[in-house]
């Protein structure tokens, strides 16, 4: 359905006030924590508008209000909606994406396509309990690709229901969920969330270790962590011990992991569905920058891992150079430790995998693991 004026107002609104240092998804909280009366329906239609927007930001005509831009925007989307095929993958190759991505994302036609699409809302539910959580809240699509990942399709504000509030399940992407699951530490050991931040991936792996053992989680980032100890409160998980780490040589610990995860700050390519305005803000400068932190932490956390231990690397990103160039460099220069495959429900074992975004509906992944000789 096209959105009608006061839509468009608001989501012309909210362009106005996005700059350098406030990025599209940011000026969107910022609005409505300052329109506190609009209606969760209208936040989520002003939202997608918003959206659209960016992911169709090459096809608009900059010289037009942005009232009309978004209208214009809305238009296209709509006729790509009805027929996906109607705009070339060589217009899309060329459009939808910055240009510095040809040197460093291989993207299909369907990845593309899958860009520029609403992204879904993927849930994760307590170990066990997905088909109790999808009878509950109601329209839930269940996915083979882990067996507590459940798709959301309904119209409810999810952040006011009951099974929130009692931490039933976490607001989490499919890609995301899946680097916990090929982490797959057991109950009892000791890991090491190095780039912890909220603790999506931090709460998974308490899940996974039923609430048993230790996880250090560490960031650079200290409201970060208070957010985690907060969404940890509310899954009642507690074999956690959170840290400000800087990312640095000198470790928060002596202690020696079974396991450490490097969820590495990345350029975020693969997040471009949920997130169109970051295509346009992310340079070819930050992939090379990111590129260099995420070695450095790898290297750094290495000596951490204790013999017969894993190291596994994540991030939300398809370039090469935080990828493929990272896992082959870190191997080259780590003899003490041997890529080591893991397994995902549906999948061949495999020592490194990227995951597309349309091969999951879900955001783009990268990981990547070792066993430490
Ligand atoms: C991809 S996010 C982590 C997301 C988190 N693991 C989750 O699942 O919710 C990367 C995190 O790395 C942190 N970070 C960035 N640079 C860092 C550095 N040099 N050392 C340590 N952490 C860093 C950021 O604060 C951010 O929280």
């Amino acid at each position: 359905m096209p959105a009608d004026q006061t839509v468009l107002n608001h989501a012309a609104r909210i362009l106005a006030s996005v700059t350098p240092t406030l990025p599209a998804d940011s000026a969107l909280r910022r609005y409505f924590q300052d329109h506190s009366k609009v209606s969760p329906g209208l936040r989520r239609v002003i939202s997608r508008t918003v959206f659209i927007y960016y992911r169709w930001f090459n096809w608009l005509d900059s010289r037009d209000s942005l009232q009309r831009q978004l209208a214009q925007a809305e238009q296209v989307a709509a006729r790509f909606d009805r027929d996906p095929r109607s705009i070339k993958p060589e217009a899309l190759a060329a459009r939808a994406v910055p240009t510095w991505a040809a040197d460093e994302i291989e993207f299909s036609a369907d990845d593309l396509r899958q860009l520029q699409r609403d992204p879904a809302l993927w849930l994760r539910a307590r170990p066990g309990t997905a088909g109790a959580l999808s009878a509950a809240l109601g329209d839930c699509e269940k996915t083979p690709a882990s067996p507590d990942a459940v798709c959301y399709v309904g119209t409810q504000d999810l952040f006011r229901t009951t099974q929130f509030h009692t931490g039933a399940f976490e607001i989490q992407d499919l890609a995301s969920q899946l680097v916990s699951i090929a982490a797959a530490p057991n109950p009892g050991e000791t890991w090491w969330d190095a780039c912890a931040g909220e603790g999506g991936k931090t709460l998974h792996l308490a899940d996974l270790m039923a609430n048993k053992g230790l996880i250090w989680a560490t960031d650079r980032n200290e409201r970060r962590l208070q957010s985690l100890k907060r969404r940890a409160a509310r899954a009642k998980l507690f074999n956690f011990r959170s840290v400000l780490w800087d990312g640095g040589e000198r470790l928060p610990t002596k202690t020696k992991f079974d396991g450490v995860l490097v969820d590495a700050p990345c350029s975020g390519a693969g997040t471009w569905q949920r997130n169109p305005h970051a295509r346009w803000t992310t340079t070819a400068d930050d992939v090379r920058e990111l590129a260099a932190t995420q070695t450095a932490l790898l290297n750094h956390v290495a000596p951490a891992v204790k013999p017969g231990g894993r190291l596994i690397y994540a991030v939300c990103t398809l370039t090469r150079s935080e990828t493929t160039v990272v896992a082959e460099a870190f191997t080259a220069a780590h003899p003490e430790f041997a890529p080591a495959p893991f397994t995902l429900p549906g999948r061949e074992p495999a020592d490194a995998l990227h995951l597309t975004p349309h091969a999951l509906n879900a955001n783009g992944m990268f990981i990547a693991a070792w066993r430490r000789a």
